[in-house]
């Protein structure tokens, strides 16, 4: 139970909790929420929660990403208030926060077309991960995949009195078709083109092997693998470079059982586990997975 990580989404735009269609179970949580919500996930026995955000207002250059009154800042705020001893940890990227919904500063490369631009993008990764840090952040996840991202994120926090917090890298991070439901409940869908650009083709073991070193090199506290049931033989490879691994069970994955849980045609609870159980066998320390309150329930019951 205390290797489960509950992703939660907070949205500055509403009042009360809103369902997320794509992912029922799952809610969007107005910022009120958040010391309740917190509260909850430790009753139910877990340590540790994976905030994403939805902001009021998104530019092209992310602006509502580090703001200190944003709305991650806030939520992780009234979170440890509520609960000091709950791991808070902060999803660093700006695909909820730019107006065309890319990860990054997005610009005219030297090949000619639209792309991530790596430098400014880096520049706004340390911004959102030193505001997260200053908010409360346990921990800051970059998700964005950009080249010395773990190497830049670290200057900015230990330059800035935040030596201590760990960073957990999306290191190894597919361009999955199964990010899908996130997509609406994150409202992070992107106006043009895709995220293969920047994100890693899931046909090639080699090159995730490589991405992950690279972190691991630059400074990665965590690793991680996204998604992960699929991806099991990737996690056992990047379990071997010997940081602790996290495996990210993502919105698709969720998606498919409750599904076929709902009609009729899987035993969600003891598919749940027994995909849960598989990604463990694999070699995660930490399990990122939208079931983490149901399984500590279910778990607990079993005891
Ligand atoms: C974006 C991000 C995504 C997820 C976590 N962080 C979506 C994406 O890369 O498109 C997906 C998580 C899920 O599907 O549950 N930074
Ligand atoms: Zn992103």
């Amino acid at each position: 139970m205390s290797d489960l990580v509950m992703p939660l989404f907070f949205d500055e735009t509403i009042e009360e909790a809103v369902p997320i269609g794509s992912m029922p179970g799952q809610y969007r949580y107005p910022l009120g929420d958040a010391g309740a919500v917190a509260e909850r996930l430790q009753r139910a026995g877990l340590s540790a929660a994976l905030i994403f955000g939805i902001p009021r207002e998104k530019d092209a250059a992310a602006t509502s990403a580090y703001d200190e009154d944003g709305v991650v800042q806030k939520a992780v705020a009234g979170m440890k208030a509520a609960c000091p001893d709950l791991v808070v940890i902060t999803d660093v990227c700006a695909c909820e926060y730019t107006d065309h919904g890319h990860c990054g500063i997005v610009g005219e490369t030297c090949g000619g077309g639209m792309d991530l631009l790596n430098d400014p993008s880096l520049a706004l990764m340390q911004k959102i991960a030193v505001s997260h840090a200053r908010a409360g952040a346990d921990i800051v996840a970059p998700s964005c995949m950009l080249d010395g991202m773990v190497g830049a994120i670290r200057t900015a926090l230990d330059g800035s009195g935040f030596a201590e917090v760990p960073i957990m890298s999306y290191s190894t991070k597919f361009a999955s078709a199964y990010y899908g439901p996130f997509r609406e409940a994150a409202d992070s869908g992107f106006s043009f083109g895709d995220r293969t650009t920047y994100q890693m083709d899931p046909a090639n073991a080699r090159e995730a092997l490589l991405e992950s070193e690279e972190d691991a090199a630059e400074g990665a506290d965590i690793l991680m693998v996204k998604p992960a049931g699929l991806y099991l033989d990737v996690l056992a490879e990047i379990r071997e470079i010997g940081l602790p691994v996290a495996a990210y069970q993502v919105s698709g994955e969720y998606a498919q059982l409750k599904a076929a849980s709902a009609l009729g045609w899987l035993d969600e609870r003891k598919c749940a586990l027994e995909a849960l159980t598989c990604i463990k066998r694999a070699g995660a320390d930490l399990i990122i997975t939208y079931y983490a309150e149901d399984a500590a329930r279910w778990l607990h019951e079993e005891q």
